[in-house]
């Protein structure tokens, strides 16, 4: 949506294999219909990023001079039970995209969609300090959050982290050693209005749906107090543009709402409450997610320095708002055709 209100003629790649990852609660049809139906300069291409022919085919037909790079099997929790298609899906299909633009466009910029579990459970180790609805960095080094500089190393990151490292590393490496102009985009959480959100992925949009259905959300461990930064998806989006419009070669950045748009999930909680008027139902199990994170938020200062005329625009509490409103409307939709 963002990159066709901005002009460009937009092929958008998916075979809604989120509905095959998490069932019919993750289809993405609707949205992708949406799209067909409304913006005239978009294309769909059905098309699994596995398939190395057509992925070649597609980038010779195109020569597009953007790539950017989303599709994955994004659920830590789901790897394990799927490793295959996990591993050939994020690390191996990104492989078919790299190279696909190094034969027929490599001066395109590549963005890849990477994620904060590179870092593996290694932030875990921070010092933290624990407040009353939420735990924070107590180590003054993590003051504006976690750095690029991080270590992906040696740490336990679930089959998911594993395979976004083996891809993240493949998207440096393409820029590095051939000089294209490729970035990583290490995401903490992403999210906003059309999100389809699931147990297993996409925590807001998830939470958001089950207060607004009455549904029980359960607390993983932590005492809920785990907390998350999340950035709205129209601000990933206008970030992807600033760095189509100067890129860089073999770029790391981690992008995500920073600490002023973090949030626990007790605070998450009280937010969507504010805004549906409803209570949350929940229940808390004593035994956290493996390897998931106490807090992580993103330290967007190199970002900000690459690309000062970025920003953050949408608040946490404009991103829930707008979350709300839009799975009230796909409920009431629902509910008035049956
Ligand atoms: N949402 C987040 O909080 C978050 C956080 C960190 C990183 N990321 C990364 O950002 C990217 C986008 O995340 P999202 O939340 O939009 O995920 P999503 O699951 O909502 O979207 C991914 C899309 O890719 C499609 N897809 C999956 N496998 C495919 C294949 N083999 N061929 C073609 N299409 C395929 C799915 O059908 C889905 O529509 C992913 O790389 C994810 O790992 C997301």
């Amino acid at each position: 949506m963002y990159f066709h209100n901005e002009g460009f003629l937009v092929h958008g790649v998916d075979n809604n294999q989120r509905a095959t990852f998490f069932g019919p609660q993750g289809d993405t049809r609707w949205r992708q219909q949406q799209l067909v139906d409304n913006l005239k300069n978009f294309r769909h291409h059905e098309l699994d990023i596995r398939y190395r022919a057509g992925i070649l085919d597609l980038v010779k037909e195109l020569r597009p001079n953007c790539i950017i790079h989303t599709a994955a099997q994004p659920s830590h929790d789901r790897a394990a039970a799927i490793p295959f298609d996990d591993f050939d899906t994020n690390a191996v299909g990104t492989l078919n995209l790299l190279e696909a633009a190094r034969q027929f466009c490599p001066e395109t910029p590549f963005i890849h969609m990477s994620t904060n579990k590179v870092y593996g459970d290694l932030p875990n180790t921070i010092r933290l300090q624990e407040l009353e609805t939420r735990w924070d960095f107590a180590d003054p080094a993590y003051v504006n959050g976690i750095p690029e500089t991080f270590s992906i190393d040696q740490s336990k990151h679930s089959l998911f982290g594993a395979s976004k490292v083996a891809a993240d590393v493949m998207v440096q490496e393409y820029g590095r050693y051939f000089n294209m102009p490729t970035c990583c985009l290490r995401g903490g959480c992403l999210t906003g209005p059309n999100h389809s959100g699931v147990e297993l992925h996409g925590f807001l949009s998830y939470l958001v749906k089950c207060n607004l259905e009455g549904r029980e959300y359960i607390i993983y461990g932590y005492k809920g107090k785990q907390v998350r930064d999340n950035i709205h998806s129209e601000d990933v989006a206008s970030f992807i543009h600033a760095f189509y419009q100067v890129p860089r070669c073999g770029e790391v950045y981690n992008i995500g709402g920073g600490q002023a748009n973090s949030c626990s999930i007790l605070e998450a909680f009280g937010l969507v409450e504010e805004f549906s008027g409803l209570k949350q139902v929940y229940r808390y199990i004593d035994q956290n997610r493996i390897g998931d994170h106490i807090c992580y938020y993103s330290d967007l200062t190199k970002m900000k320095s690459h690309y000062p005329g970025w920003n953050i625009t949408k608040s946490l509490r404009q991103t829930i708002n707008e979350i709300v409103k839009a799975w009230q409307s796909k409920i009431n939709a629902h509910v008035s055709k049956v």
